[in-house]
């Protein structure tokens, strides 16, 4: 956000004057943030209750569908979360100097090379599922992948506590 004043249309934010326009965009891309990680959250729970209940064909079609939901919803978050830091919030200087940030953005990059070891489990399911067989999964296969759900699920509770610390000018 910039602070310039300009006359006629200006807002006033915590006291600091920006133009309508960009509040706007701000506004919007908080919005599309909030909807993303919500919908990558929302994904990964019902992969964690899919995983551990006994995997049918139903189960296990649900699972694919949910992690591309999931991982189209990882890719626009990043895209979302680099224009606020770019273009929209405090800046990439404030952001590149947070350690709350940095922590924040390092834990989502390794969550999502992390991620690619259920999606490629998933995704060696197609075979079968055409098939219209129940995928067969070994047991040691089927903990990694749980045991990867539930530590995404824990890493973004610390994401959650950067976020609000970094907004607010903390820990930098
Ligand atoms: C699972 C991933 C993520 C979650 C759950 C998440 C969650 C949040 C939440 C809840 C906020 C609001 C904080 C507050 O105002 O108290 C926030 C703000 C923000 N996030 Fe994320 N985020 C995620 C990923 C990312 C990524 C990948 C980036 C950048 C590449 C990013 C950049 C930002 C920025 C710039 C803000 C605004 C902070 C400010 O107001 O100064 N986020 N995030």
């Amino acid at each position: 956000m910039d602070g310039r004043v300009k006359p006629g249309h200006d807002e006033s934010v915590y006291g600091i004057y920006v133009s309508a326009g960009s509040l706007a965009m701000s506004t919007l891309f908080a919005f599309l943030h909030h909807l993303c990680a919500f919908t990558l959250v929302g994904a990964l729970a019902i992969e964690f209750a899919l995983i551990r209940q006994e995997l049918t064909l139903t189960s296990a079609r649900r699972l694919q569908v949910t992690d591309l939901a999931l991982g189209i919803a990882a890719g626009l978050l990043l895209m979302i979360g680099l224009s606020r830091v770019f273009l929209f919030e405090k800046g990439p200087a404030y952001y590149w100097h947070s350690h709350a940030f940095l922590l924040k953005f390092g834990l989502f990059i390794l969550l999502a090379f992390v991620s690619i070891i259920p999606t490629m489990e998933f995704l060696s399911w197609r075979g079968a599922i055409k098939a219209g067989q129940v995928p067969v999964v070994a047991a040691k296969k089927l903990r990694r992948v749980t045991g990867i759900i539930h530590a995404e699920l824990a890493a973004i509770v610390i994401i959650l506590l950067c976020a609000a610390i970094m907004a607010r000018g903390g820990w930098v």
